[in-house]
């Protein structure tokens, strides 16, 4: 950081701001799915709920990754585990992370220069509208 910056104080430009959102974002799907999975009988389920916890972890590698390329700094963090809810609202809260996190990838697809992060962003989005799609059916099951 230049003694300019230190002066005035470096403002983050906004796709570092969309970023790091979506990196926290990604983070709380992640630890939330494998204790979901823990909860559910059916294989085919599990296995899917477990398939979108591995996803999410392929996302938080992609944007970190995205972050330090542009040079930033990526922030750790997650919402914690949602106590006493039952599995039908944390399955709809999920529902509303997934539909967030497409919303973010498109963002950061319409704010970032660099030709091959886009494309990977495109990759993400892609992946977010199969996940929406998982998540409504297992609501559809447990329901
Ligand atoms: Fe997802």
């Amino acid at each position: 950081m230049g003694i300019k910056d230190k002066i005035i104080g470096k403002k983050s430009p906004p796709i570092m701001d969309v970023l790091n959102k979506t990196l926290q974002l990604e983070y709380s799907l992640i630890i939330h799915y494998p204790r979901l999975a823990s909860t559910i009988e059916d294989e085919k389920t599990r296995e899917l709920v477990l398939r979108l916890g591995s996803d999410s972890i392929k996302h938080a590698d992609v944007v970190a990754s995205a972050i330090l390329k542009l040079g930033g700094d990526p922030v750790w963090s997650f919402d914690p585990f949602p106590a006493g809810s039952d599995i039908v609202k944390i399955f709809q809260a999920q529902l509303e992370k997934e539909k967030l996190a497409l919303q973010l990838h498109q963002q950061s697809m319409g704010l970032v220069r660099d030709n091959l992060l886009r494309e990977k962003f495109g990759e993400l989005a892609k992946t977010e509208e199969w996940h929406i799609q998982i998540v409504e059916d297992i609501l559809s099951r447990l329901g």
